[in-house]
């Protein structure tokens, strides 16, 4: 395959080119009046995401297809109407109310789906957790904000440490049967009679979800969305995901993450396509298997995955009948050429790459299906956005220079708040309140597309995932032999960055391969197993300045990038 720099948008008929004829021409009367809100002024993101689609006429279409290696089932939008409605009906009878935090701790399921839409149809704010959390990293997010309530199952019961969590009231569970004093949603949902809907409408700022996300310093922070947010979600999921009535269509990421709720579930079912589910973790062949039987034509995933697809022989892809597939995009991490390369080759298909973050509720940096692709560079911003690179003062820097990615304030799904945390959110526009400074370095070339260059923090990147070091760190000094630990992300082929670990051992241990194991498990069985260091290595002592005594994990990355052959994995 010959490595062209651009690659031309294939013809078709694009919901862009309809809606949006004339770029420079934006109005945003255009999206929202696809709203019901724009005649009734009643607002909530779960009706639109499924009410409407019923009270319009479609609820026999799909919305959710769920598939794992047993079982394979599907939910219409009326019924999916019914179980929301339903599931709600519990959770008010049981004391969730307008405001509240509902956690939602369920695996990769509809159950993940009907938990999180029931909560928002009552008004309170939804809390994802990721399915691998263990008990630290779920004590951290419900403890900071006092979460009241959460719906889990049997199985995910035990990683709740719910001693440390006084604030926690309501515990629901999905399945069948009780445990302890929990409330079980199937049992309870069989005495519903009453069938009026339970929806609480909601103003434009009301709190629609909390994602708790890693950056360098300290725990995660709770990012705190709103129902305007579904403005956006709405339009790029027509715009830059090109969703169609004909379309089925699979986010890879668990709703835990960001793009597993926004374009997981929100954004697809405003733009009413037929989502798949698919259970279990990755395995190449269960994926191209997936693609193959629910003929899935519009496929949301991430560098690390394709990866670990090319990494697989071509006899394996070609095993696969992939020709429903029409359209293919990637988030989360640098999208290498070599992947756009594979996917020319393999699925004669562009994959186009599409960059935002937690904190801006949406897509905001992409490749337009009707936009030349060049392969490097993350695309241009969205016809309503504004980017600007910016000097270390706050100054645009001369094109082609590497400098901070900011984005000009603000957009519909930008976060409304950190919670608790004003300061937090204020250190996201150091240079005033007209640019959100994103913590990514970038340049831009002369026709405006623009290129990732790195993180201006310590944040970590892996398989797509973002991980703050200090967590880990603080994780790895409660164990008995670490006196002190640094943690940083090493480049890695795959997985574009491995956690890797750097400790300093107190007295009277030995560095051995089987204590390193028992570190790296300590971390893994309390935290999760995507924050667990890779690599653990020991050193004498820490690089640290000299004033404050701060760890200097630059140096050590600086040091790992300078090293031709890899430290001892574990
Ligand atoms: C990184 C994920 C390169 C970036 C939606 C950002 C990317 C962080 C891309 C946000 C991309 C996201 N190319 N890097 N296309 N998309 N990132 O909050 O560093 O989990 O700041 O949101 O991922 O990660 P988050």
């Amino acid at each position: 395959m010959s490595r062209v720099t651009k690659l031309a948008p294939v013809e078709g008929a694009y919901n862009i080119s309809k809606d949006l004829p004339n770029r420079e021409n934006f109005d945003w009367t255009i999206i929202t009046k696809h709203f019901s809100w724009t005649h009734t002024q009643k607002i909530n993101m779960a009706y639109e995401c499924v009410d409407r689609h019923v009270e319009e006429g479609f609820g026999d279409k799909v919305a959710l297809h769920y598939i794992d290696d047993n079982l394979e089932s599907q939910l219409t939008y009326s019924q999916l109407k019914d179980e929301t409605d339903q599931w709600a009906k519990v959770l008010k009878k049981h004391g969730v109310t307008k405001g509240d935090f509902v956690f939602v701790f369920l695996p990769k399921h509809p159950s993940c789906h009907i938990a999180m839409l029931a909560a928002i149809k009552l008004g309170a704010i939804v809390g994802p957790l990721f399915e691998a959390f263990m008990e630290d990293a779920v004590r951290d997010r419900i403890q900071d904000c006092e979460g009241t309530f959460l719906i889990t199952n049997k199985e995910f019961l035990p990683r709740i440490p719910r001693k440390d969590l006084p604030s926690l009231s309501t515990i629901f569970i999905t399945d069948e049967a009780t445990e302890d004093d929990t409330i079980s949603i199937s049992e309870e949902v069989k005495q519903i009679e009453n069938l009026e809907s339970v929806i609480e409408w909601v103003d434009f700022n009301h709190g629609l979800n909390i994602h708790y996300t890693s950056g360098s310093t300290g725990k995660p922070k709770g990012i705190i969305h709103t129902h305007r947010a579904m403005i956006q979600q709405y339009v790029t999921g027509r715009w830059v995901l090109d969703l169609k009535e004909t379309d089925v269509y699979w986010c890879t990421a668990h709703p835990g993450w960001v793009t597993g709720t926004v374009y997981g579930v929100f954004s697809p079912l405003l733009n009413r396509a037929t989502i798949v589910i698919h259970g279990g973790r990755f395995q190449a062949e269960k994926w191209f298997e997936t693609i193959e039987k629910a003929k899935i034509s519009v496929w949301y995933s991430a560098p690390t995955a394709f990866r670990m697809l090319m990494s697989k022989s071509d006899q394996v892809i070609e095993k696969y009948d992939l020709s429903a597939l029409r359209h293919v995009l990637s988030v989360g991490e640098p999208l290498n050429p070599e992947v756009i390369y594979w996917g020319l080759e393999k699925l004669q298909l562009r994959i186009h790459d599409t960059w935002w973050m937690t904190e801006t509720g949406a897509q905001l940096i992409v490749n337009l299906p009707t936009d030349t692709i060049k392969p490097g560079s993350m695309g241009k911003p969205l016809p309503f956005i504004k980017v600007e690179i910016l000097d270390d003062q706050g100054f645009p820097v001369t094109q082609g220079q590497i400098g901070h990615l900011a984005i000009k304030a603000s957009w519909p799904s930008l976060m409304r708040e950190v919670w608790k945390n004003e300061e937090k959110y204020q250190s996201y526009f150091p240079f005033g309140k007209q640019w959100y400074v994103s913590g990514d370095l970038a340049l831009r070339d002369e026709e405006g597309y623009v290129y990732f260059q790195g993180r201006s923090d310590d944040m970590i990147n892996s398989s797509g995932e973002r991980i703050g070091p200090f967590e880990v760190e603080s994780k790895l000094i409660e164990h008995r032999a670490v006196a002190e630990a640094a943690v940083i992300g090493k480049p890695d082929a795959i997985r574009g960055e491995i956690v890797k670990a750097f400790i300093v051992l107190n007295p009277g241990f030995q560095e051995n391969s089987n204590l390193l194991e028992e570190i790296r498990l300590f971390v893994r069985s309390q935290l999760s197993a995507h924050a667990a260091p890779r690599e653990i290595e020991v050193i004498e002592e820490l690089p640290k300045t000299k004033i404050s005594g701060k760890i200097l994990r630059r140096e050590l990355k600086a040091l790992e990038s300078k090293r031709s052959s890899s430290a001892p994995v574990y």
